[in-house]
């Protein structure tokens, strides 16, 4: 099988060791302009403003503004283990609360807690003797911490990668939603990831984009990524899926997730349960491409997803002019839950699941 090469693809960010190099998916296809992140409240505000997005990039995202952060605070000073611990919880929580849909950021912010108590504990465990609790260090940790998350999503994206391929026949006319690609993962992506995979099988495929309103990420991220890498892409906008079914132009739907209940009811961008209802209606089969940290089996259906709620001026601007009454009351729902039962497979790295969907037994088996 043929790999995209590291510098192929495009990247959401780069670890420079002080700083977060992070290209603003705001402003694509456009510019390909990169911010130099060097702090919480610039880590936060590119998560909040979708500058970074999609759910496995946040978490990783989050994880090195953490280690930004925790860097800032104890500069140059020495600290008692539990104050340093503390405040590392504090950064943590903020970053948890920048956007609450995508459980890839807590799964991660929760991970970087563990290793900062674990270290703690190091610590408290010597102090009586000659070692004392040293925040450079401790920050070395977590920063390792980071870079392994990175790591495993990349390694994540390219086995998701080859699995969801294999759902790909030769010739298959593929709608996606939103963005799902390189710069929405640490890797080569979730359902655009098997897509680059089939694509460099050598299968010729042909993919629907959709536009993705209101914040577009499927015309100006998946259409670009796409069009880019060579892979045939035509963007619709999202009110032509069900016509472009009709038709008898789509073979299989493949998206993302954000979060996965235990009972495979996905949370995903706004109109893919829309998707859903359609494949079922017209018998195409609908798959969620999506790494085991997208998993919440914590939740036994998607009705406990906590679903964002983003700004009214998203829905009632369209390119940053109004059109609509700038004073009209709005619903701007991020992300919608289908239904399990509506989707053909749910594709992990561990492999292709199928319904009934059981993530409680899988993840307890996992350990
Ligand atoms: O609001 P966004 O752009 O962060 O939403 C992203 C999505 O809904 C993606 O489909 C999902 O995160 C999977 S991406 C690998």
């Amino acid at each position: 099988m043929t790999h995209l090469a590291a510098t192929e693809i495009p990247r959401a960010f780069l670890w420079k060791g002080d700083h977060l190099a992070l290209l603003d998916q705001t402003r694509l296809p456009t510019e390909q302009h990169w911010l130099m992140l060097r702090n919480l409240e610039e880590v936060a505000e590119a998560i909040k403003m979708l500058r970074v997005r999609g759910a496995p990039a946040i978490g990783v995202a989050g994880a090195y503004g953490a280690v930004l952060a925790i860097r800032n605070a104890w500069k140059d000073q020495s600290a008692e283990a539990s104050d340093w611990l503390n405040g590392f919880l504090e950064i943590t929580e903020a970053l948890r609360q920048t956007r609450p849909t995508a459980v890839n950021l807590f799964h991660c912010m929760d991970r970087m807690d563990r290793v900062a108590r674990v270290f703690v504990e190091d610590a408290r465990g010597t102090e009586s003797g000659m070692k004392r609790f040293d925040p450079a260090a401790a920050a070395e940790r977590l920063e390792s911490e980071a870079v392994a998350i990175h790591r495993e999503d990349e390694e994540l994206c390219s086995r998701m990668g080859s699995h969801g391929a294999e759902l790909i026949p030769d010739g298959a006319r593929i709608l996606t939603h939103c963005n799902t690609g390189a710069v929405a993962t640490g890797g080569l992506g979730t359902a655009l990831g098997a897509i680059y995979t089939a694509h460099l099988s050598g299968k010729k495929i042909q993919v629907y984009a959709d536009e993705t309103r209101p914040l577009l990420q499927g015309g100006r991220i998946t259409a670009w990524e796409l069009f880019e890498a060579g892979i045939p892409v035509k963007l619709i906008t999202d009110s032509m899926a069900a016509s472009v079914m009709a038709d008898g132009k789509v073979d299989l739907i493949m998206v993302g997730a954000d979060r996965i209940a235990a009972n495979g009811d996905t949370a995903n961008k706004i109109g893919t349960l829309g998707l859903g209802v359609l494949a079922k209606h017209f018998g195409i089969p609908m798959y969620v491409v999506a790494p085991t940290t997208t998993l919440d089996p914590a939740l036994a259906s998607g009705q406990e997803i906590v679903i964002e709620e983003r700004k009214a001026d998203e829905v009632r601007q369209f390119q940053g002019q109004y059109s609509a009454p700038p004073e009209v009351d709005v619903f701007n729902p991020a992300f919608d839950v289908t239904p399990g039962e509506f989707i053909s497979g749910i594709v992990t790295e561990l492999g292709v699941h199928r319904p009934p969907y059981d993530f409680r037994t899988l993840m307890a088996g996992k350990g």
